[in-house]
Formats: structure tokens, C-alpha cells, sequence
């Protein structure tokens, strides 16, 4: 068995040292024994960690390249918007141990594989359903601690505010994966980010974090905020 060195650098999230000198993170699997995207399981002191591959999850890569605020922890409840086949909601699953992770996915061909893969794990609840409308899947979901988001679409921001009003505790935060290209090609992504920033403080978030996710994703900002609609 591999000798490793575990530290928790957030709650519930873990830094794994080979001793190879290459930056890894892990979450202690709720699942032991079960892989959901081929990750690595690793052991020390009989617990099962899962290592989080920062190039398949864009809050892997967050976390990796020095994130300083997260707000996902033991205990708290999500609704995370984008699910594709579970890799990130997964670890977050395991980070929110003995809470409820709600992850909504509008692609029936992958929500089947996302039941497929992570079935076994009983704090994800999948929802089909468009993140535009939240309105249809308000009698599923209930109100959240954190909102996250990753579903590469134009209206991203826009999204991610609409969802909040419905489902966010006041004083909640949301993390929201930032594609430019998803919302024009033809722009700086510097711009971009700055146009989407402003529509989630128009909206009701104070951005309290923003990391860029290169060079696991390019063009990517993961930024985090937390939610005050009332001063708006
Ligand atoms: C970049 S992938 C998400 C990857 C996933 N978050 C992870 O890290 O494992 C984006 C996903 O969002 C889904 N998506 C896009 N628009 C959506 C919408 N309006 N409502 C729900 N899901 C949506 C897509 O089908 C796709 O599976």
C-alpha cells in the first residue's frame, strides 16, 4: 500500500502527499470501495480517500490553483446546477457528509449515467430539469446553504441569480464555474467576466472570491459569492 500524507485543508477536503512533489487533493469517500470517473483511491489510517483529478472538475482545479473561500462543508445542503455525469457533484457529496446535494442535470442521456454512477450515493438526489426554470423543480428542492454552478451556457450568470432567488438562503453563497467562450467567442474574456461579475452583483451577490482555472480549463473564473437580495 502507497505511503501517503493526508492534511484537511478546508473542511472535509484533503491534501494528499505522495511525496512526489505534485499538489493533489482528495475527499474521504462516503462510498468506500466505489469509483465514479476512474479516480484514485488512496488509504491512510484505514479511512478511503478519493483523489479529486483538478483536469475533470473545475473545483478540483479551484481548489488546486489556491480558492480561499469555501463554502461547502459537513452539513451543508446544495443545489448544484450542471451535474453531467457526477464527477464533481461526487466529491461535493462527500464534503457535505450527512446533508443533501440536489443535482440538476437537463440531458436525459447523461442524467442516466449520472444514476448509473453514483446511485450508491444516498445524499445526491439527481433532478432532471432546466436550470432556466426553476419553477419546475421548486416541489423537489428546497432551500440551500450554497449554490453551485457549472452548466457552460450563455446566460450563466443569469442563471445562477434566478436560482437563488428561489432556492438560496439569505446570507448563502453560490460558486459559479465562469466559461467565456460559452457566452461570446469574440470577446476578451477579461471583459467577459467582468460583464458577468456585474450581473451577479445587479442581481444580489457580493463577490467575496474569484480564481482562474487555468491552465486546467482555459478561459475558465471560478467566483464565489454570498447572498444579500434584500439589499437590492
Ligand atoms: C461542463 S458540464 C458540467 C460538469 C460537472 N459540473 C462536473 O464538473 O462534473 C455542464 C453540464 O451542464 C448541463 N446543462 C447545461 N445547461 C443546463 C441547463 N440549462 N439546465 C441543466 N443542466 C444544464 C449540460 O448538459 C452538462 O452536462
Amino acid at each position: 500500500m502507497e505511503k501517503i500524507k493526508v492534511k484537511e485543508i478546508f473542511n472535509n477536503v484533503y491534501s494528499v502527499d505522495f511525496g512526489d512533489g505534485l499538489k493533489r487533493i482528495a475527499t474521504k469517500s462516503l462510498v468506500p470501495g466505489k469509483r465514479v470517473y476512474g479516480e484514485k483511491l488512496v488509504y491512510s489510517d484505514s479511512i478511503e480517500y478519493r483523489v479529486w483529478n483538478p483536469n475533470k472538475s473545475k473545483l478540483g482545479a479551484a481548489i488546486i490553483n489556491g480558492l480561499k473561500k469555501m463554502p461547502i462543508k459537513k452539513g451543508t445542503k446544495v443545489l448544484y446546477l450542471g451535474a453531467s455525469a457526477g464527477t464533481t457533484p461526487s466529491h461535493v457529496a462527500d464534503i457535505a457528509e450527512n446533508s443533501l446535494v440536489y443535482a440538476l442535470e437537463f440531458a436525459p442521456r447523461i442524467m442516466r449515467e449520472f444514476i448509473d454512477s453514483c446511485n450508491e450515493r444516498k445524499n445526491l438526489i439527481p433532478v432532471l430539469g432546466d436550470a432556466n426554470r426553476p419553477q419546475d423543480y421548486s416541489n423537489i428542492v428546497e432551500k440551500v446553504d450554497v449554490i453551485f454552478e457549472d452548466v457552460a451556457q450563455p446566460n450563466q450568470a443569469e442563471i445562477l441569480v434566478k436560482n437563488a432567488r428561489w432556492f438560496l438562503k439569505e446570507n448563502g453563497y453560490a460558486m459559479i464555474s465562469i466559461k467565456a467562450r460559452s457566452v461570446d467567442v469574440t470577446k476578451n474574456p477579461r471583459e467577459i467576466f467582468a460583464e458577468q461579475k456585474k450581473i451577479l452583483i445587479e442581481g444580489g451577490f457580493e463577490i467575496v472570491d474569484e480564481i482562474n482555472i487555468e491552465p486546467f480549463e482555459k478561459d475558465h473564473m471560478m467566483m464565489v459569492g454570498i447572498w444579500n437580495e434584500t439589499k437590492y
